[in-house]
C-alpha cells in the first residue's frame, strides 16, 4: 500500500488530537493510502522530542521550514496558533505538499485569501488543501446534513447556533495566546464562533449573506502567564499584567441566502458551560437539533407524521448505516470527540488517494473568514454589514 508521509507542526492540544487520529485512521478504515507519522515539529528540542515519543512520531524537528522542504514528506499538518498558518501553509503548498490546516484558516481575510489562492494554484498540480473544521465529521452532524438535503425538515426558516465555554470567567486567568489579537486574530469569535459559522453553512447548504453583531470584552486586563502556565493555571500578577485585545463574546443576527434567518452566540463567559456547541434548525416540515455534549444523538421532529404521532424523537446515532459508524462499534456503543478527527483524516486520505479536493477547502474556510470579518465590522459600526460575496473570493 502507498504511504502518506505526514509532517505535523505543533504538538499540544490539536497536535495530540491529530496524532491520535493519524495513529488510528488506518486501523479503523480501509483506505488506499497508509498514514505514516514521519516527523513532528516544534520550537523546543527537548519538548518536541518528548512529544514525538509520547504521541508516536518517528522523528522530530525544530525547524518547520526544513520539514516542508523534505522529499520524504507528502503532507504538512498545521496545528499551531493562527499567526503562523499563512506562512507555513504557503511554504508547504509551494513545496508541493498537501496541507491540512487547523481553523480558523488565518487571522485575517487578506491572509485567508492569499492561502485560498495558493491552494487553487496548487490544485492544478494535484496538491490538496483542507481546513480542519472537525465538527463536520461528528456522525450526528453529518446525519443532520443528510436529513436537511433529503428535504425532511422542508424549507429552513430558523438557524439557532451557540458555542458556549467558560474557561476565562476568572479574571485571574492569564493572558494566554488566545487572548492576544496579534497571535489569535480574534477571541471567541474566531476560536469557537468560526465552528458554528462553518457548521451551520455546511448542514443547511446556505451561505450567510449579512450580519448584525455585537462583541464584548468583559475582562480587559489579565496577569501575564508565568513560565509554567498551562490552560488551567491562574496568574498571580507576579509576571505583570497585559491587555486583552480580543473579544470575550460575540453575538450576531444573520440572514442566509436560502431565506433562513439566524442567531449566533459564541462566548467564553457562559459560566458552567464547558463546550456547549448546539445547533437547531426549524423548517417548514420539521426540526433537527444537535448538542455536542450529547454528540451521539440527534433530535428530530417530523411534522409530516400524523398529529397524534408528532413529537421530538431522539435518534441514537450509532447504527452502522449512520455516517462513519460502520467502522466502529456495535449499535448503542458511543464514540467520542477524538473520532471527529479520525473521520477528518479518513476523508482527507480518501480525497488525496482519489485525486479529489477534500472539503472544507481553503476557499470554504475563506468564506467563514469573510463572515468573521463582517461580524467584526458590524460590531464596530453597530450596523448591518453584508458579507463579502463568495464569488469574488478566489
Ligand atoms: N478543531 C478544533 O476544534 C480546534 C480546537 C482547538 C484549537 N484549534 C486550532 O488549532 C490551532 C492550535 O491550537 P491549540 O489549541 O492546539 O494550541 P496549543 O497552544 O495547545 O498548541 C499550539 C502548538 O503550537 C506550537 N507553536 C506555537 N507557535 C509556534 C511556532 N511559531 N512554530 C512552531 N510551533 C509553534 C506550540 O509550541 C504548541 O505545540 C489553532 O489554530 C486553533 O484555533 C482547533
Amino acid at each position: 500500500m502507498g504511504q502518506l508521509r505526514v509532517g505535523m507542526v505543533g504538538y499540544a492540544f490539536m497536535g495530540a488530537a491529530h496524532s491520535q487520529a493519524w495513529r488510528t485512521v488506518n486501523r479503523a478504515f480501509d483506505l488506499p493510502l497508509s498514514a505514516r507519522m514521519s516527523v513532528v515539529c516544534g520550537r523546543d528540542e527537548d519538548k518536541v522530542a518528548a512529544a514525538a515519543a509520547k504521541l508516536g512520531w518517528e522523528s522530530h524537528s525544530t525547524d518547520w521550514r526544513e520539514v516542508v522542504q523534505r522529499d520524504d514528506i507528502d503532507l504538512v499538518d498545521i496545528c499551531t496558533p493562527g499567526d503562523t498558518h499563512r506562512e507555513i501553509a504557503l511554504a508547504a503548498l509551494a513545496a508541493g505538499k498537501h496541507v491540512l490546516c487547523e481553523k480558523p484558516l488565518a487571522n485575517s481575510v487578506a491572509e485567508a485569501r492569499e492561502m485560498a489562492e495558493a491552494a487553487t494554484q496548487a490544485q492544478a498540480h494535484g496538491v490538496r488543501a483542507m481546513c480542519g473544521f472537525n465538527y463536520r465529521r461528528v456522525p450526528a452532524v453529518a446525519l443532520m446534513r443528510q436529513l436537511v438535503a433529503a428535504g425532511r425538515i422542508g424549507k429552513i426558516r430558523h438557524v439557532r447556533a451557540v458555542y458556549l465555554q467558560d474557561w476565562i470567567v476568572d479574571p485571574k486567568f492569564p493572558l494566554v495566546w488566545r487572548l492576544r489579537k496579534e497571535v489569535a486574530g480574534s477571541g471567541a469569535l474566531g476560536d469557537i464562533g468560526a465552528h458554528i459559522v462553518d457548521l451551520t453553512q455546511y448542514v443547511t447548504g446556505q451561505a450567510i449573506t449579512e450580519v448584525s453583531a455585537l462583541t464584548e470584552t468583559f475582562v480587559r486586563e489579565r496577569p501575564l502567564p508565568g513560565e509554567a502556565a498551562g490552560l488551567s493555571a491562574l496568574g498571580d500578577g507576579g509576571a505583570g499584567f497585559g491587555q486583552v485585545t480580543v473579544d470575550d463574546a460575540a453575538l450576531f443576527l444573520a440572514r442566509l441566502d436560502g431565506g433562513a434567518v439566524a442567531t449566533y452566540e459564541a462566548t467564553r463567559f457562559a459560566t458552567g458551560r464547558k463546550n456547549g456547541l448546539r445547533v437547531e434548525l426549524n423548517g417548514s416540515l420539521g426540526t433537527v437539533a444537535f448538542d455536542f455534549e450529547r454528540m451521539n444523538e440527534l433530535e428530530f421532529y417530523d411534522a409530516a407524521l400524523p398529529a397524534t404521532e408528532q413529537g421530538f424523537s431522539r435518534i441514537l446515532v450509532t447504527e452502522p448505516e449512520h455516517p462513519y459508524l460502520a467502522a466502529w462499534w456495535p449499535p448503542g456503543h458511543p464514540i467520542g470527540y477524538e473520532h471527529s478527527f479520525t473521520h477528518e483524516m479518513r476523508d482527507l486520505i480518501a480525497a488525496v488517494a482519489a485525486g479529489e479536493d477534500p472539503t472544507p477547502s481553503f476557499a470554504d474556510a475563506l468564506r467563514v473568514q469573510l463572515v468573521l470579518d463582517a461580524v467584526e465590522r458590524s460590531a464596530a459600526a453597530s450596523a448591518w454589514v453584508p458579507v463579502e460575496a463568495a464569488l469574488a473570493v478566489v
